[in-house]
């Protein structure tokens, strides 16, 4: 569905308010009565969530957001060479803050004309829309509020496509969900098309955890806000301060698993639900997952979608990699041409 925003005609709603609930619920149901208990990363990202996200990306332990800005700088003008787009789809776009490195980069070509920036949290476009509409004046921008887990189909289909999707957002999805994902994407671009993903890199462990486990407590604070979310949207009755925040590595499965834990048994009521939950002392609940890559596997994983890597840019430190993609135009061999 497409409803065009009251006071910003820049901005489509493909996803109501009234669909993000129905969602939740649906997630929340199958989440908190699987064991162990789980809940989407995408629930994070309320008005109150977007701002602690953008607190994260300022903290000295949260290495990822500086590294990768460092890694586009140095690689936007070669990707926007190769790429050699018109329009910049950039799914999970947040805040915006380093695809103007891209955007830059793109307009220098002279031959960009779209940016479509797509997030599910309306309340990151519509803090990040105005400011691009207002420095970008030659460019035609149109945010999408949506969930590209669902809705790739809908992204606009004008010109040559550059997909972005940054932060490392790729290893917050499980990885099946990442397949479907890479599968679905692929689908929904034209042969020749590119993708440029971010991935974070895997590292020694005692910065892996810093990241995601800051002293400051701002990392904490948004992982717990789900349970926040979860009050509001499906009127439960956490008591969010019975609960302490973990990060764990899981070499196993190359990630970092954000937890909360009951400091005591409790019964949590979700009326929206119909549902009673019970935690015992002690019981962990996934909040979110940040998977860590290296530069093969991803490329096999983009392989196996029908993507050729073309490129690879990282920063300085070799913290973070940046992988360009072209989509094959079918089947299973690699493009002759480059
Ligand atoms: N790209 C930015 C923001 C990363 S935070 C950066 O690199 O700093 C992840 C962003 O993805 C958030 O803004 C969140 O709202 C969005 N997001 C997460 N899951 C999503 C989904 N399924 N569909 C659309 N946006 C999603
Ligand atoms: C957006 N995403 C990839 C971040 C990450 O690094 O996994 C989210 C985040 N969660 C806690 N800190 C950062």
């Amino acid at each position: 569905m497409t409803t065009p925003h009251g006071t910003l005609p820049t901005l489509d709603v493909h996803l109501t308010e009234a669909d993000a609930d129905a969602a939740l619920r649906a997630d929340a149901r199958r989440g908190l009565t699987s064991t162990p208990k789980v809940l989407r990363p995408q629930w994070l990202y309320d008005a109150r969530g977007s701002e602690l996200f953008e607190q994260i990306t300022a903290l000295p332990e949260y290495y990822p957001f500086t590294a990768e800005r460092e890694a586009l700088a140095g690689g936007a003008d070669e990707i926007a060479r190769i790429a050699g787009a018109d329009t910049f789809v950039e799914l999970g776009s947040g805040s915006s803050t380093k695809s103007t490195l891209l955007l830059d980069a793109m307009s220098r070509t002279g031959e960009l004309r779209h940016y479509v920036p797509v997030d599910v949290s309306a309340a990151a476009l519509e803090e990040a829309v105005p400011g691009l509409v207002a420095g970008y004046p030659d460019l035609e921008v149109h945010g999408v509020v949506g969930d590209f887990t669902a809705d790739l189909r809908s992204i606009p289909q004008v010109g040559r496509r550059l997909v972005v999707l940054l932060g490392g957002t790729i290893g917050n999805f499980e990885p099946e969900e990442r397949r479907a994902f890479l599968d679905a994407l692929s689908d929904a671009l034209v042969p020749g098309e590119h993708f440029l993903v971010g991935t974070d890199l895997v590292k020694d462990e005692a910065t892996l955890v810093a990241a995601y486990d800051d002293a400051a407590g701002v990392t904490a604070e948004f992982e717990l806000n789900a349970l926040t979310v979860l009050n509001r949207v499906l009127g439960a009755d956490f008591d969010v301060e019975g609960f302490d925040y973990l990060a764990v590595w899981v070499p196993q499965s190359s990630r970092i698993e954000m937890r909360v834990r009951a400091r005591r048994a409790m019964t949590v009521q979700v009326p929206a639900l119909d549902l009673v939950v019970e935690f015992a002392d002690g019981e962990e609940m996934r909040t979110e997952i940040s998977t860590k890559f290296t530069r093969a596997g991803i490329a096999g994983e983009l392989d196996a979608a029908g993507f050729d890597a073309v490129g690879w840019f990282t920063d300085p430190g070799e913290r973070f990699g940046l992988t360009l993609a072209r989509r094959r135009r079918s089947g299973a061999e690699p493009d002759q041409e480059r």
